[in-house]
């Protein structure tokens, strides 16, 4: 599963229901026992990388991890002789790195099944069908009007659910809204401008639509990815004041990590979920290696 294009509309059914069966039944099984996956992750992970341990952990399957720091990348092995080395030792891997085109390379030097975990600026589709199963779980006939902020234009989560949500459904309506420098562009702004002038609008002031949407979807500016210093985004931070003209079931997600775009004043506001989506994201991954298993 590299992009979410790869992804068919039952796949994605599927994928939910099994995950709320995984949740309400707290099940752990060895459904995986004889499966080795490959964690390489190539940059920082909290979530991602525990989430897939633990949901690995709950179905019986065995993990090997590569540490960048401690491997032969730093005697200067390339990426493509590390994935043709480690091809030998697992089933699966399970993949982030900072290179967008990294799966189009990787992809002739190993047959096995490949999760993509983040791939630079580009996709995530596993954090998006966590996301879309937490959406699922407030609102179960998807809703009207969600809004993503933050930095659009290089967060792989927003990518991801973006197209997610628009395969899913032609009739939710999407509000962009970010400073200049992190609007839509690209590929990502393409795919949005082919829905039509009448589903989405690209704004820069949350304000201004805060009282009309059912989903408001936060993320950090990436630093890691370009310099930020001209970056002012005082019209993206989401705040209890923000929130005070929203309605009543608004739910504001993040993927988390956070920096000072999203305050802590909402951690307790019944509207935030994004301690929810941490809880979600193991459940969903023990569904999509049960899927990605099931296909192979
Ligand atoms: C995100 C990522 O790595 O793209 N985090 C995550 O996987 N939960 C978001 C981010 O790094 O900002």
């Amino acid at each position: 599963m590299d992009f979410t294009n790869n992804l068919t509309n039952s796949d994605i059914t599927n994928i939910m229901n099994e995950a709320k069966n995984l949740k309400i039944n707290k099940e752990r099984n060895d459904c995986l026992k004889d499966v080795i996956f490959g964690l390489l992750f190539f940059e920082p992970s909290t979530r991602t990388l525990m989430s897939f341990e633990s949901a690995i952990y709950r179905l019986g399957g065995k993990v090997i991890k590569y540490n960048s720091n401690f491997s032969s990348e730093k005697k200067g092995e390339t990426i493509e002789d590390t994935i043709r080395t480690i091809d030998a030792y697992v089933d699966v891997f399970v993949i982030r790195h900072p290179d967008k085109e990294v799966f189009k390379k990787l992809k002739k030097f190993t047959k096995k099944p490949i999760i993509n975990a983040g791939n630079g600026n580009g996709e995530h589709p596993t954090q998006a069908l966590l996301d879309l199963f937490t959406i699922l779980e407030y609102y179960p006939n998807l809703p009207n009007k969600i809004a993503f902020t933050g930095d659009i234009k290089n967060s792989r989560t927003i990518h991801s659910l973006v197209y997610l949500l628009a395969k899913i459904n032609s009739d939710i309506y999407f509000y962009f809204v970010s400073c200049e420098s992190l609007k839509p562009d690209g590929d990502f702004l393409q795919f949005i401008e082919s829905f039509g002038n009448d589903r989405f609008s690209i704004t820069e002031d949350l304000n201004d639509i805060i009282n009309c949407i059912d989903v408001l979807y936060v993320t950090r500016v990436q630093k890691e990815r370009f310099n930020t210093n001209m970056i002012s985004y005082h019209n993206m931070i989401v705040d209890s004041n923000l929130i005070k003209n929203s309605k009543d079931n608004l739910i504001i997600l993040h993927p988390l990590p956070r920096n000072d775009e999203l305050s802590t004043d909402l951690d307790n506001n019944p509207k935030s979920k994004y301690f929810e989506q941490v809880e979600n994201g193991v459940y969903v991954r023990m569904s999509i290696l049960k899927y990605i298993i099931s296909k192979h």
